[in-house]
């Protein structure tokens, strides 16, 4: 066995007082965690514990801790088991609660569906949402106050409901609005149920907990509908064993093999994709169009780049997507700026040291990642919007930015064997979407920046982001016109 060497145990790490008995259970704003466990880090360092009902459970803002939990597993680290229990309990028993050969099996299936190479071959597709997105705005008189971030939640949808069960909502233009609005209740009570310290919800089920079971059911029954007839189609095309289509055949078509999918883990896989598909996306696009619209310095210059590039036509092929370095690192500064998935659950499945401190088996460990990506130690004039501080060394001697810059700090996708495996299709959506919008429109903030507020519910997303949307000329309108001119 091996030889443990430490200095400190998880007991000694010091943390908030709170209350006796109950702990810290009083201090929770829930749609504000990750600011209160930023805050105690500034307080009481990137190690400390919480207190939940005489439970100590670890805060890690600390990078190297974080890197080495997150890539110890599933040997010695796993998905906190209260999440994995809650997220089980309403059917997601898919990829991102599943552990050992089990989550083995899920994440070979979900990471080929969301190769790079399947993402190109999908890109006409994310192309022709994107064109039905602009259509959409261009039909729209004068766009004012507008809360933009509905319709990043529809195209996201969208985009992973043609991705995994080849099936076309088309969100925006048939206005589909329920899958969404029953997907927006999901993920507020699993995070009120992750941190909830007793399971109220087993014993008595308040209103908000029989919507969220209204909620559950009418996505089964969709998904399972979607199944169903998905089911069918193979049983009368062989040829769609040999060669899938998208995500659900696959897993379907795993039933020739010799560890085919249960029909659980099919509806469960599928139903994690579209949970963790949707509101990361689209909210990681709702953060980069404020950023972007409360800089307008930055604004100009990603309009620039697009105007250089696609000289006033249509983005038209993957490999243009590369010829927009700016836009790139704008994608990676609010990554960093504003990580929509801050908290990371995790627990030991064994006695374990990190960081010189040991943490005996069972102990609960939440890898807070937004903590060190915002500050001064890790990024130079951290809080700052900086697009700048991702461009190549050589070409900004002299660049505060670069001062310090530690991206080995950054960790928006998670790390390790569970990096995130939609890492390369969010990016894909990110870039078609905010080429769309910023070559088309130029979008300004109806509200003070200030007033567009952090809220958490398992991702974070901006709470009343507003913004008016004017049309461009584009530069191909602006040459016609300088053409006529001189005729
Ligand atoms: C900006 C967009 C996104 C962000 C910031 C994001 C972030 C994350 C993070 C932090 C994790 C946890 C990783 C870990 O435990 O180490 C994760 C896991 C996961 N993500 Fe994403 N994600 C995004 C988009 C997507 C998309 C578009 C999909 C699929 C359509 C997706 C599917 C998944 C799945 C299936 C897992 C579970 C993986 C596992 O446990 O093995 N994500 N994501």
């Amino acid at each position: 066995m091996e030889q443990l060497n430490y200095s400190k145990t998880k007991n000694d790490l010091k943390g908030p007082k709170g209350l006796p008995l109950v702990g810290n259970i009083f201090d929770f704003d829930m749609s504000k965690i990750h600011l209160l466990y930023e805050q105690w880090a500034d307080e009481f360092g990137s190690l400390y514990n919480i207190n939940i009902l005489g439970k100590k459970i670890t805060v890690s803002t600390d990078p190297e801790t974080n890197a080495y939990v997150l890539k110890h597993r599933p040997t010695k680290f796993r998905r906190l088991q209260k999440m994995a229990d809650v997220i089980e309990e309403v059917g997601v028993n898919g990829v991102f609660s599943a552990e050992g050969e089990t989550w083995k099996k899920h994440r070979k299936v979900t990471q080929k569906a969301l190769s790079n190479k399947n993402i190109r071959s999908f890109f006409p597709t994310i192309l022709r949402i994107s064109e039905r997105l602009t259509n959409y705005w261009n039909k729209i008189e004068g766009i004012e106050n507008y809360a933009i971030d509905q319709d990043f939640e529809k195209i996201t949808v969208d985009v992973t409901t043609l991705l995994a069960f080849g099936y076309d909502l088309n969100s925006l233009e048939n206005d589909v609005d329920e899958i969404r609005v029953h997907i927006n209740n999901i993920f507020p009570k699993v995070n009120s149920r992750i941190n909830s310290p007793i399971p109220l919800w087993k014993y008595y089920k308040t209103k908000s907990d029989k919507e969220f079971d209204n909620s559950i059911n009418y996505l089964k029954d969709v998904l399972g509908g979607i199944i169903e007839t998905t089911q069918q189609k193979m049983a009368e095309d062989s040829d769609l064993h040999e060669n899938p289509t998208n995500f659900l055949e696959a897993m379907i078509a795993s039933e020739d093999k010799e560890d085919p999918f249960t029909n659980d883990e099919i509806f469960g896989n599928v139903y994690t994709m579209l949970l963790a598909g949707e509101d990361t996306t689209s909210n990681s696009l709702s953060w980069i169009t404020y950023l972007l619209a409360a800089n307008p310095a930055i604004k100009d210059k990603i309009q620039h780049e697009i105007d250089e590039v696609l000289k006033g036509e249509k983005l038209s092929s993957f490999q243009q997507l590369n010829d927009f370095p700016y836009l790139s690192s704008v994608i990676k500064e609010t990554l960093r700026l504003k990580p929509v998935s801050p908290n990371l659950y995790m627990q030991a499945l064994e006695d374990v040291v990190v960081s010189d401190v040991f943490f005996p088996k069972g102990s609960m460990i939440i890898t807070q990642l937004s903590h060190a990506q915002r500050r001064d130690k890790y990024f130079a004039e951290a809080s700052t919007f900086a697009p700048e501080r991702w461009t190549e060394r050589e070409e900004t001697k002299g660049c505060p930015y670069h001062k310090n810059h530690k991206p080995e700090a950054m960790k928006p996708f998670g790390g390790g064997a569970r990096l995130c495996p939609g890492m390369f299709l969010s990016e894909t959506e990110m870039k078609v979407f905010v080429i769309a919008l910023f070559q088309d429109f130029d979008v300004t903030l109806d509200v003070a920046p200030e007033e567009v507020k952090e809220l958490f519910a398992f991702t974070m997303s901006p709470q009343n982001l507003k913004v008016n949307l004017k049309k461009r000329l584009l530069q191909k309108e602006k040459n016609v016109n300088t053409e006529s001119v001189f005729q």
